[in-house]
């Protein structure tokens, strides 16, 4: 495909490295709920890391060479979420991306934005996490999961931790208090009366959560669709439930990235594969549990 020209608001980054995420699988999917927000025939990724090669006419504090990340064209110009970060060439509105830190790799950048950005817009915008409070965060060797129990820590809260039993010591190395195993233990018997759930994994474990939220406590969900599932017992046991429906955010993805620089917050990456292997990763992806925290593919090395 001919590298794109960019609008006046917009760069064209060079890829270097994209990020996978779960969004991807549902637009392949044709979901419901995003189906109508992708456009065809799409090219699909959000979570980029690259270097500026064009640069609209109104764009201001970017120079071709800058090394940027983001999650971009979330929206984009056209007003659908069909990121082109799988593409050797991108263009996207360039108040989505920041200048990369000294020191951040590329695969690190793009495997940042999106769970790093997740994790703390639930936590911090949605959850208003408080120093003190008994936090429980499910899902915690995935990609959301795994940055929200460092920032939780960050809060100096007490973190309970649910994940399988291949990932306790992954999770423990994150810094969470209690590992719950959920294949040989109920939640329930160890985490109760919480401030704050993050829930990630939704289903079940959403509904169960319910009943492990103290008077006055909040749970917040990234499950987004899945909320009306539990709408009735949300009435009924008169909890505390909110969405995080992640942006992209300048500010906290720069200081994101300079903590993962500083060495005060890790991106887990856990394989970075090679363009051609696309497919593969995403097939990885899918298979969900065999992933902790992040894969990315190298488009461009
Ligand atoms: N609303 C938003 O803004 C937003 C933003 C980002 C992501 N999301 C959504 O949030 C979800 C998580 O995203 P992600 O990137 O973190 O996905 P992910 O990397 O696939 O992580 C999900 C994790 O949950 C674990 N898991 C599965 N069943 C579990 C259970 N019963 N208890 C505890 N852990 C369990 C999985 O590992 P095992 O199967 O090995 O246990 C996996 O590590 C996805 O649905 C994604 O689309 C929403």
């Amino acid at each position: 495909m001919p590298i794109p020209d960019p609008a006046p608001h917009e760069i064209v980054i060079k890829v270097m490295s994209v990020g996978l995420n779960p969004l991807d699988l549902y637009a392949i999917a044709g979901r419901d709920f995003i189906r109508d927000r992708i456009k065809l025939p799409a090219i699909l990724g959000n979570d980029v890391s690259g270097i500026v090669e064009k640069i609209g006419s109104d764009v201001v504090g970017l120079q071709i060479g800058d090394k940027v990340c983001g999650i971009i064209n979330f929206p984009g110009s056209d007003g659908s979420i069909t990121g082109h970060g799988y593409g050797e060439y991108a263009s996207a509105p360039a108040n989505q991306v920041i200048k990369m830190p000294a020191g951040l790799s590329f695969d690190m950048a793009a495997g940042l934005p999106v769970v790093g950005l997740a994790a703390k817009q639930a936590l911090e915008d949605v959850g208003d996490i408080k120093e003190g409070q008994r936090v429980l965060i499910h899902g915690v060797a995935g990609g959301v999961g795994h940055m929200a129990v460092q920032i939780a820590k960050q809060h100096h809260t007490y973190v309970f931790a649910t994940a399988s039993s291949k990932d306790v010591a992954f999770v423990k190395s994150l810094g969470a208090d209690e590992v719950i195993n959920y294949q040989t233990q109920q939640f329930e018997d160890t985490a109760h009366d919480m401030d704050l759930v993050l829930d990630t994994v939704g289903g079940e474990v959403m509904r169960r959560s319910l009943d492990v939220v103290a008077p006055g406590g909040l749970m917040v969900t990234t499950r987004v669709p899945e909320l009306v599932t539990i709408e009735d017992a949300i009435k009924a046991k008169g909890v505390q439930v909110k969405i995080v429906a992640v942006q992209p955010n300048a500010k906290q993805l720069a200081e994101l990235a300079q903590q993962v620089v500083d060495g005060k917050i890790r991106v887990n990456i856990d394989n970075a594969y090679p363009f051609e292997q696309l497919p593969q990763a995403l097939a990885h992806l899918e298979t969900g549990g065999a992933v902790q925290g992040k894969l990315v593919v190298k488009v461009h090395v």
